[in-house]
């Protein structure tokens, strides 16, 4: 049958359908990918289908309801419409167009060359990603506090704030973009895919439990296999750590023995294998909160610079689409 029909969606056109990226996880959670045209404003933008069990189940309500609660963060997809018909089980989101792909891509092609990824853009995937992990549980963007200081300093959030939990870091939904203003060496990190997120409130409520969520289980964070859905504010820093180790080593899901006390490896700084151990500590009181780790990352990553000597050169062309 043909469904294309029932998605028609009057302010956008269907450019064409993604096929699986080379080396990309595709998610095995959505029932098609396509690049749209917004007939409104003439930009791309990227439809996402669900799958009827998830329409059903609410999962895909919830996903759009999770973005929409922290639409306003330039490290965080942005959704701009929803559409479900629970009746007839179809439905679609449309977000924005990340025209640079997903991260296990970019590890992927580092991969087939045997080549390292450079150190300064592994820190610039961990100080977004953080930045955007800090505002999904303090509400506020890091990056507006800065004002004259040197370095990020730590935040404190508002406890009126509904915390959200992201639970599904992993590099395949850290997507990559191009940032509109120019004089920035790197792609631009964003955080998608809130597929297995969950609101606090929704927690406290029972609505959204552990059972709710479909973890990649490569990245499941420890006190999560306890079984007793103890998912902590660090579980998503232990995920975030373990895309890092990832990114060092070349690796489509963690390696289990490479981790140790050099979980990135001798070729990078001892500041980046210092903060990832802390990240991927097994006892989650011990990482670094989502609300302090832009700061260390940011200190951390000054010094590093002085060892490395960054020369900044944008990634190859074989390492992005
Ligand atoms: N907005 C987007 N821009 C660019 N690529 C995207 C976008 N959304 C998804 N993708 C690509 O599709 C893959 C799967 O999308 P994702 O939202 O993670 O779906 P799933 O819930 O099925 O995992 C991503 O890993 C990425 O390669
Ligand atoms: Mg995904």
């Amino acid at each position: 049958m043909d469904k294309s029909a029932k998605f028609q969606n009057r302010h956008f056109v269907v450019v064409r359908r993604f096929n699986k990226p080379a080396g990309g996880d595709m998610g095995n959670l959505n029932d098609g990918l396509f690049l749209v045209k917004c007939r409104d404003d003439g930009r791309y933008y990227i439809e996402k289908r669900l799958m009827p069990r998830d329409i059903m189940n609410g999962h895909a309500l919830y996903e759009y309801q999770a973005l929409k609660h922290v639409i306003k963060h330039p490290n965080i997809l942005s959704v701009v419409a929803c559409d479900l018909d629970k009746r007839r089980a179809y439905g679609s989101i449309w977000m924005e167009y990340c025209s640079l792909g997903a991260l296990d891509m970019v590890i992927a092609r580092y991969r087939e060359r045997r080549a390292y990824i450079p150190e300064p853009f592994i820190w610039s995937v961990f100080g977004a990603i953080s930045v955007a992990l800090c505002y999904l549980y303090t509400g506020v963007d890091v990056e507006l506090e800065v004002g004259n200081r040197q370095t990020i300093p730590p935040v404190r959030g508002s406890s009126s704030w509904d915390k959200v939990y992201h639970r599904d870091i992993k590099p395949g939904n850290i997507f990559l973009t191009e940032y509109s203003t120019s004089g920035e060496v790197y792609p631009k990190p964003i955080l998608g895919d809130f597929g297995c997120a969950a609101l606090q409130s929704d927690i406290n409520r029972g609505r959204r439990g552990i059972a709710a969520s479909r973890f990649s289980p490569a990245f499941e964070p420890p006190e999560n296999r306890s079984g007793t859905g103890a998912y902590k504010a660090t579980s998503d820093i232990y995920q975030l750590g373990l895309v890092i180790h990832c990114m060092a080593r070349n690796l489509v899901v963690p390696d289990q023995n490479a981790r140790g006390d050099r979980p990135v490896g001798g070729p990078y700084t001892s500041e980046l294998n210092y903060l990832v151990r802390k990240c991927i500590d097994y006892d989650y009181s011990r990482r670094p909160h989502p609300s302090e780790l832009p700061h260390l990352i940011d200190v951390a990553s000054q010094r590093a610079d002085s060892q490395i000597r960054r020369s900044l050169a944008p990634l190859p062309r074989w390492a992005l689409p």
